[in-house]
Order: C-alpha cells, then structure tokens, then sequence
C-alpha cells in the first residue's frame, strides 16, 4: 500500500504535505512522512468518565452503554456493527468527504451518521473556511480557563454549524522537545496549565454539542519517525508528566480518546493493553470510545485491546471516495466469523460509540440537536481576545529617550519601519492537520498603518520574501497566467514549459493556492506541493544552475471551487536587494519593526531551534541600524534569539490566528496591555536544554526515545541541572508592574490555599498570573522536582489597586506516582512554596505545615 502510492500521482487531496524547505530531495524518514501525507490525505453534558478510583476492577463488557444502547447493538447485523469501527470517506463529492471521517450509522434503528473533522486550531474542513483562532500554545499562555471554554465554544459551535460531530481536539501531548514540529499545536510543558487548559476546553467544545477527542495518546511528544518510534518512558513520568492532561480531559468528560502513533515501552500506543485498558478505562474510568490515530490501528486484534475504532486510509480521488480500513474493516469481519476475535469485543466497541452518540443527544428522533448557523463575528471576538490575551511581552527595555519601548508612544509611534514577510502575509497557524483556512486574515501592516494614523510614516519592506515576483515571460516559456488553472473538480496537468534561470544560485520559489492542491517539478529537483488544505502559501529555496530547466505543474481542484495558483520567485540578486532595502528603511525611521516566523508542522520536527530563512541575520542588520528595534515573533514554540541584547523589545505573538494582525497593532500601541505568560522553557542554545547532546532522547536511537530525564520536563530540568534558559516558564511582561506581599499557606481538605496580596504598581491597568510552585517533601524518595507549579490565578489589576489573592492547590499537586504500588499516594510532610511572576522571578516564599 505504502509504496504503492508515490510513484503514481495521487489525485486525493493531501492533508499534510512538505518539503524539505530548500526543495531538496527528502531523506528516507521525509519520504515516509510524505507518501503517508500524500496517502492520507454548557450546558455541560453528563460526564463520560466514572469515577472508578485508581485500581478499581474494569466494568464488564455487559455493563457498558444504557440498555436502550445495548438493546440497538443487540438488533445490528454484523456488517452494520462493523460500520461503526471504522471511519470512511464519506457521501462522494459532498462536504462529507472533506472533514476526516464519516460514519454511515444505521438508519433502521434510527441512529444518524456521524462525521468528524480535525481540529485543535478549528474546525478543519477541506475546502471550507472556518474560524482559525490563535495557535493552542497562544491558548495555554492566557493561563485563562475562562478563555480556553471560550475557544472551545467556538470550535463546538462551528464543528455542529459545518455538519460536523466529533472534532479531532484537543492535543494535549507534553512539549518534551523544543524542536517538536506540533509544539505549536498542544498547550505546555507543565501538567498542570495542559491538564486545566485542555479541561476547560473540552467543556467549551461539548457544551456547544461537538464530541471532543483528546489526543494522542501517549507519549506522542516528537514528529521525527512519529509512525514507529518507541517512547521509553517509567511508569512515574509516564503518570506525572505526559498522562495529566489526558486524565483532566477524561475527566471532564471527553467523548473519544486518539491514541497515539508511536509505541509506548514497547508496544504501539493503539495495541497497548497497559494503556488503553488499565489506565484509560480501570484507573480512569473511562466511558467513551478510543480511535486510532490516522494509520495507527496495528492489528485487528487491537479490538481486544481497548481500541475501539479504526481511522484508515482513504485512497481514490475526491470524487471516488474508497475507504480503507485496514484491520477493523473485512479483516475484523473474517476475524469474528472465525471466531479469533470474539464478537463481544466488537459489540462493546459499537455500545461505546452508539452511547456517546446517545449522550450528545443524536439519537433523538429529529437524528440530535438542530445545527445551529456558523458565527463567524463571535469567532472573530474570540479570536481576537484570544491573540491579545495569549501574547507574551518577552523583552522591553528604555529607548534613549528613556522611555520604554513598548508601547510606542510619541514620534516612535508614528514613524516606523515594518520589516518581514508576515507583516504582510499574516502568519494565521501552523501547518498539517491543524492548519485552519480562515474567512479572512488582515496583514498586521494594514493594522499598524491604520493605528499609526494617516499623519504617520509607516514604510515596509520585506526583507525575506517567501513569494517574491511573478514569474514573467521572460523566465518562463510559455508565460504562466497566475490565477485560475482548473475548473470545479478538475484534475490535470495544466504547465508544461521551460524555466531560463540568470545565473547559478539559491532561487526561492513561492506557489500560492486556493481551491485545491497543485504539483510543481522542475526537472532534477524534488517535487514541490502546494495545498491550500496545509498551508495557502509554499516557499522553497532550489539550488539552480544558470540555463533552461523543464517546469511542470499539474494539480487538481475541490469540487466546488476552481483552482487558481500563482508562481512567484526570489532571485539571489532580489534576496540581497531586500535586505538591503529592509536596512536602509529602518535607518530612516525612529522605529524598526520586524517580524520573524518559523513554520512549525505536523510530520517534522525543526532542525534547529533558529528562525529559518536567514532571519536572524535579518534581525542583527535592522537592529544594527536601528537601536529602536521591535521584534514580533510568529513562532509557535521556542526560538533562539542571538540578537535580543541588540532590540529594544520582542513581543511573542505565536501563530495568532485570524484577527492576529488587530491583536498585534493593539498590543504594540498599548490599547492592550499584554498579559501572557511562557508555558515552556525558551532555551538559550541550542547545546543547553534537556535533549542537547542526548539523542537517545531526542530524536532517538534504534527507534526508540528515552525519557531518561525522567519526571524533570521543561523548567524542572532547567532548574535540576542549573542551566540559564533564554526566557523561564512562567515569563512574561506587562506595561505596568505589580507587587506582591504577605503571603499565607494552609492546608485545605482538598489540598492546600495560597494567598496573596498583589498590588499594581504602574500606570496601567494590567493582568498578572500569579504562580504558586512547591518545592519537594523530605519524606520521600521517588524523584521529586526542584519546584513544579501546583496552582495559578490570574489577576486584573486598575492602576494603584490591590487585590487579596486565592490560589488554590488542588490535593493532586500533593501526590506523587508510586511506582510499586502504581497509584498516586500522598506525599506527607512540609513543602515550601514560592509564589512569583514567573518561574524565576519568585517574589516571596513559605511553607506548608506537614
Ligand atoms: C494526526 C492527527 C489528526 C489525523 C487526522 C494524523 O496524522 O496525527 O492529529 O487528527 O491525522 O487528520
């Protein structure tokens, strides 16, 4: 099946595609990644979950599901029991076909299909446009509950408008590496903000009547040889560190659960007995039903395992859907005849999935709750409040004038040099499954321009483009008309000519879609993919010599909309001149703007942890220009930054999303104050964080990845082992400045309170999270961290004001997996606890009695 597929040109619409970012041919794990891509293309409801404490004994598979569930699986054919364990395409050509997977249902006993779409950043659809809201590590950084239940809402709401059941939300997998291509798509890498973010999210989604599926479980914390690497992980980091946020969303009653890819201690996640069984189901109490990743489903056999339903290929064209499943398809059929797999697994398997089709009320007669129509203004709000509660002010220091930089006030408000290709073309979200295609994205120039006022100088320059110039008819022969290429449903080749290159250098070349998916291959060079279902815009850098090269495009469209696709270049010689430009610019203005971006993606892990695209040199030169220099970071995870002692600031915007470019222009003119704050450790090099030197950590050796780090993930290991990172967890700015004093701690029936008296001390209104970590109990011995967070509040604070703070620390920030007995246990004994602003900027300390 696998290699079936590269050789021939897939007319199915790749969900994921990439290459190398310089276009060069890809390395083995590239191609395996890339055929798979090619291939693959509150009203809060009653709780899923039991509360079955830890070690209790598994419910039969008899007791699961009400009687009126049991009853309808119990009058099922075997084919239409099968129907339910294994997603498909879908209805040809409709909107069934563009989301992940459709389930027919049984429409004699009354049970309607089911359909799902990814995902964590929006509702997902092929072809459809949707609310992209700010990239989930923009989420986690509000440290706001309220607000992750308000992104929720807006996924739940827009996944039942777009005819939709069940969305493939929340990724709640640790940030473990800083290199993680999907860092950008899961919250943290503390427990407890992805344990309380991914809770208060899923709440939001499933009381708009959407199932939520939390993902991927486990240990899914790397892209690089995602489909077959082993995590090597003990049992109390397993439960301390990657397990929380699964157990929070159990917890707050997610419908289904993906497991992962990857292998856990030796077994692939979707066969693990260990995982799906005991700890999902006997020490969780899990009631809902467990689907596979794309691909992951091993074994028919897996049924008896805990997996529950098969995500499988589909293969075909768009308008010749033909699912495949693999293992719980006609396999799990012929296995059930045989009698090599009992039929009580796959009927409980149906009674899970029928019964939280019964929860969400779809098998009420009218077939569920009636869909409500999109509201793409309240996605806009959210959005929005989102991009600007997420930001997190990572640097601001005094101009010459002795003001600080941020926000800009006086001539450096109105004289600015904006500088970067996404402050014209916004950086909306990351790219793979999560990418999100939204109604609409301003470019923050736009925004700035309009902030700054039309008295205002507000010059731009590229600096790096990622497009660059249409290719003209002197390079290309015949001319290429960018724009429309294919009808509604077309499916061709549509170029064939030839490419007259200057002189031998780095050309970059920039492919624009919309409507579909297009193939450029020049002759000797890897073939280019452009979809817009992955990212609108492809930029690739090619190494060509001096003559004439073949070109060829070919491609095809969504069924109901034409394919247009545009063909841009950057010549070696243009490249140096925007430079150039972008320095001279900043001279000459009293402010110098920059915005960088990386392109973190589902299927690869970055290479380094620098920007790409030479935009650090960028960086230095307008820094070098310009001491007034701001830079604003649409990056999804950590960077390096080896000019930050040359800018004046740097605003982290993550991938903001659709209304990022409002966000960024309120944000830097102070309309908004910034509040958020790092949930992971920014490392200073790329030789001092917790995988440096240590492959068989990261990305692994034979196969397999060590988490020999242990249960010191992120700012634990940092703090264990003394290394200074760049920006600490915890880490972020605000235009005003706040103090803390009197701090008490007592031990509560349910664990513990911390409170505070927090004092704003500057001239503007501002939010400030407030940080409650514990230090170790001296009563034990299983590894402890140096200090974990253990609870947050956050605080809005008028100028002057002071507010008497309660943060609460749940009695599970107490405990600690015991290993022998493999249940959490009390950790007795006195604790210290640090409260601060940050992780490093701790502002008094004390203690918990024993
Ligand atoms: C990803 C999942 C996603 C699925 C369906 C997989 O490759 O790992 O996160 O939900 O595809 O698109």
């Amino acid at each position: 099946m696998l290699s079936r597929r590269p050789a021939e040109r897939t007319s199915r619409p790749p969900t994921r595609l990439r290459t190398d970012g310089r276009g060069r041919p890809g390395r083995a794990p590239r191609l395996l990644a890339l055929t798979v891509a090619l291939l693959c293309t509150s009203g809060l409801l009653t709780p899923a979950h039991g509360t079955t404490a830890d070690g209790a004994a598994p419910r039969a598979a008899a007791e699961e599901g009400s009687q009126r569930v049991r009853a309808l699986v119990a009058r099922m054919t075997l084919d239409e029991k099968l129907s339910f364990v294994h997603w498909t395409a879908g209805a040809e050509g409709g909107p069934l076909a563009r989301g992940v997977g459709y389930l027919p249902g049984v429409p004699r006993l009354g049970i309607p299909p089911l359909q799902a779409a990814d995902g964590p950043v929006g509702v997902r659809i092929n072809g459809s446009r949707a609310t992209a809201l700010p990239t989930p590590t923009a989420l986690a950084a509000t440290f706001d509950d309220g607000l992750a239940a308000a992104y929720g809402k807006v996924i739940g709401h827009e996944g039942r408008a777009l005819g939709q059941d069940v969305v493939l939300a929340p990724m709640v997998n640790n940030i473990r590496v800083p290199h993680g291509g999907r860092n950008f798509e899961t919250f943290s890498e503390d427990p407890l903000v992805t344990s309380r973010t991914a809770a208060a999210e899923i709440r939001g989604i499933q009381g708009q009547g959407l199932m939520a599926t939390v993902k991927h479980f486990a240990g899914n914390n790397q892209e690089t040889d995602r489909f077959t690497v082993d995590a090597a992980v003990d049992e109390q980091t397993l439960h301390e560190t990657e397990l929380p946020g699964f157990r929070s969303a159990v917890e707050a009653g997610a419908a289904s659960v993906m497991c992962a890819y990857n292998g856990v201690n030796g077994t692939p996640a979707c066969s693990s007995d260990q995982l799906l069984q005991k700890v999902l189901r006997e020490q969780w109490g899990f009631r809902g039903w467990v689907m596979s990743d794309w691909l992951a489903t091993k074994a028919t056999t897996d049924i008896t395992k805990g997996l529950d339903q098969e995500l499988g290929l589909e293969m075909g064209k768009p308008t010749d859907p033909v699912p495949d499943s693999k293992h719980f398809g006609a396999a799990l059929k012929a296995a059930v005849t045989a009698g090599t797999v009992p039929e009580a697994a796959l009927d409980r398997s149906v009674v899970r999935i029928v019964g939280q089709m019964e929860r969400f009320g779809l098998l009420d007669p009218a077939g569920g709750p009636a869909r409500p129509a999109r509201d793409a203004q309240a996605g806009r709000a959210t959005a929005r409040e989102i991009a600007e509660n997420g930001a997190v002010l990572l640097r601001n220091t005094t101009t010459a004038a002795g003001l600080p930089a941020l926000p800009l006030t006086g001539t450096a408000a109105t004289s600015l040099a904006v500088i970067g290709d996404s402050a014209l073309h916004p950086k909306v979200s990351g790219l793979g499954s999560a990418h999100v295609v939204p109604d609409a994205a301003e470019a923050p120039l736009d925004a700035l321009r309009e902030r700054a006022g039309a008295n205002a100088a507000v010059a731009y320059e590229p600096g790096i483009e990622r497009l660059g110039a249409p290719l003209t008819a002197t390079e290309l022969s015949p001319a290429f008309q960018n724009g429309r290429q294919l009808d509604p449903g077309g499916d061709r080749a549509f170029y064939d000519g030839t490419l007259t290159v200057p002189a031998d250098g780095d050309y970059r070349i920039g492919v624009r879609v919309d409507g579909g998916l297009a193939i450029l291959q020049i002759e000797g060079q890897a073939p280019v993919y452009a979809a817009d279902s992955f990212s609108e815009t492809t930029s690739v850098v090619l190494r060509l010599t001096r003559g004439t090269h073949k070109l060829a495009m070919s491609g095809w469209a969504w069924p109901d909309r034409p394919l247009s696709v545009d063909l841009t270049w950057v010549t070696p010689e243009r490249a140096n001149r925007n430079i150039q430009r972008a320095v001279a610019a900043a001279a000459a203005a009293d402010t110098a703007v920059v915005f960088a971006q990386d392109e973190g993606s589902e299927g690869w892990d970055r290479p380094s942890l620098s920007l790409p695209d030479g935009q650090d040199a960028l960086i230095a030169a307008v820094a070098a220009a310009n001491p007034n220099t701001v830079v604003v970071l649409n990056t999804g995870s950590s960077v390096l930054m080896p000019w930050l002692g040359s800018t004046r600031a740097v605003l982290q915007m993550w991938y903001p999303g659709q209304e990022g470019a409002r966000a960024t222009a309120a944000l830097l003119y102070g309309d908004v104050n910034p509040g958020g704050k790092l949930t992971q450790t920014f490392p200073a090099a790329e030789d001092a964080h917790p995988m440096a030197g240590r492959p068989e950590r990261f990305p692994g050796v034979a196969g397999k990845q060590e988490y020999s780090e242990g249960i010191h993930v992120g700012y634990r290991w940092y703090e264990r082992e003394g290394v200074a990172p760049l920006f600490p967890f915890g880490h972020g700015l605000s235009y005003t400045s706040f103090s803390y004093r009197d701090l008490a701690v007592e031990r509560t029936a349910t664990g513990a309170t911390v409170r505070v008296t927090v004092r704003n001390t500057g001239r503007s209104t501002g939010k400030e999270v407030v940080q409650a970590y514990l230090g170790p109990s001296d009563r034990i011995t299983a590894p402890q961290a140096v200090k974990k967070l253990a609870g947050y509040t956050k605080v809005t604070l008028a100028p002057g004001q002071e507010k008497r703070v309660a943060v609460t620390v749940d009695a599970r920030q107490l405990q600690y997996w015991d290993t022998a007995r493999h249940s959490w246990r009390d950790a007795p004994g006195a604790r210290t606890v640090k409260v601060g602003s940050s992780s490093a900027d701790i502002r008094l300390t004390g203690r918990l009695a024993p």
